[in-house]
């Protein structure tokens, strides 16, 4: 049975990546809706790239929605310098021509799991958490209807990418992060703890690019393009692909390992705003509110990714 799923984007390379992951399995994501952040790059760019990806994937049937232009505590900060000016630089996409929907995305996040049966839709989170926190604060009787969170965001052992201290999913929006993980709903965390040992090597992007469809040269090209700050950054074999974590978790979480521990975001410190505090070792009564995943078997996820891309048209 498909799981239920609302996704929460804000594509993005590598988040474009999952979306088309999650559009090309039907039997196991019914996607209800896709709902656009603020984050990698702007509200315009972002809705604009989700509904240009449902229209390669061939999935116009999945609505897209736009939720809010900005963070809740601070102004926005975006990444075109890993992304490239339209956030998915690499792709050469056409304009897309389906419609985004006029219901607002935080709105649609409340109506749909009123609508739903309480438990069985889970929140596939790939982005700062703007809308989902605002969903929370507008409707709180929502926490108890959603089954799981599974978001990409956090960094602990490995520290942060966007400051020393935090990363970016995170960093965008402190003071939502810290609404959704206070609000009792469980949550899964792949971080940049498990992300960074998942590289898009050469070989594996030239995978991609040999499977033969439209889809595996658009995912390699733009993996192309985005990989280029973290190979200078970083000096590693390849790119750590952070997004595709979340449905690959979903369809098999088996090839993750991790902890039930309780992780808290900084939301006020100069130099250690939005670092997730992760009591790893228990040495707090902190309440146990994350699986936080730290392991992942690297040849199984870039498996998997490429059986569901090579799916496309
Ligand atoms: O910190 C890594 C994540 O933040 C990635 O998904 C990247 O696209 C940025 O959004």
């Amino acid at each position: 049975m498909p799981r239920k799923v609302i996704i929460i984007t804000d594509p993005g390379q590598d988040q474009a990546v999952a979306i088309l992951m999650a559009l090309a399995a039907p039997e196991s994501f019914n996607i209800l809706g896709i709902v656009t952040s603020a984050g990698n790059i702007d509200l315009n760019k972002t809705q604009r790239n989700a509904r240009a990806l449902v229209e390669l994937a061939g999935r116009t049937d999945v609505p897209v929605f736009a939720g809010c232009p900005r963070p809740i505590g601070r102004p926005l900060v975006t990444a075109e310098h890993v992304h490239g000016p339209t956030g998915l630089d690499g792709a050469d996409l056409p304009e897309p021509t389906v419609a985004l929907r006029a219901q607002h995305g935080v709105d649609f996040i409340v109506e749909t799991l009123r609508a739903q049966p309480a438990g069985e839709v889970s929140i596939f989170s790939e982005s700062p958490l703007t809308n989902l926190a605002m969903a929370l604060v507008k409707a709180p009787d929502i926490a108890e209807r959603i089954g799981q969170i599974v978001m990409m965001a956090g960094a602990y052992f490995e520290v942060g990418n966007i400051t020393p201290s935090a990363e970016f999913n995170i960093y965008v929006d402190p003071q939502a992060a810290d609404i959704v993980l206070k609000a009792g709903i469980p949550t899964v965390m792949l971080p940049l703890d498990v992300t960074h040992k998942l590289l898009s090597t050469p070989e594996r992007l030239r995978c991609f690019a040999g499977l033969g469809n439209r889809g595996g040269k658009v995912v390699a090209n733009m993996l192309g393009f985005s990989e280029s700050f973290d190979l200078r950054k970083y000096g590693w074999m390849g790119a750590p692909l952070h997004g595709p974590t979340v449905p690959a978790f979903m369809i098999e979480p088996g090839m993750f390992k991790g902890r039930q521990v309780n992780v808290s975001v900084e939301i006020c410190g100069e130099l250690t705003l939005g670092m997730t505090v992760v009591d790893y070792w228990e040495v707090t009564d902190r309440p146990k509110n994350v699986l936080y995943v730290t392991d992942g078997d690297a040849d199984a996820y870039f498996k998997l990714i490429a059986k569901l891309i090579g799916r496309l048209p």
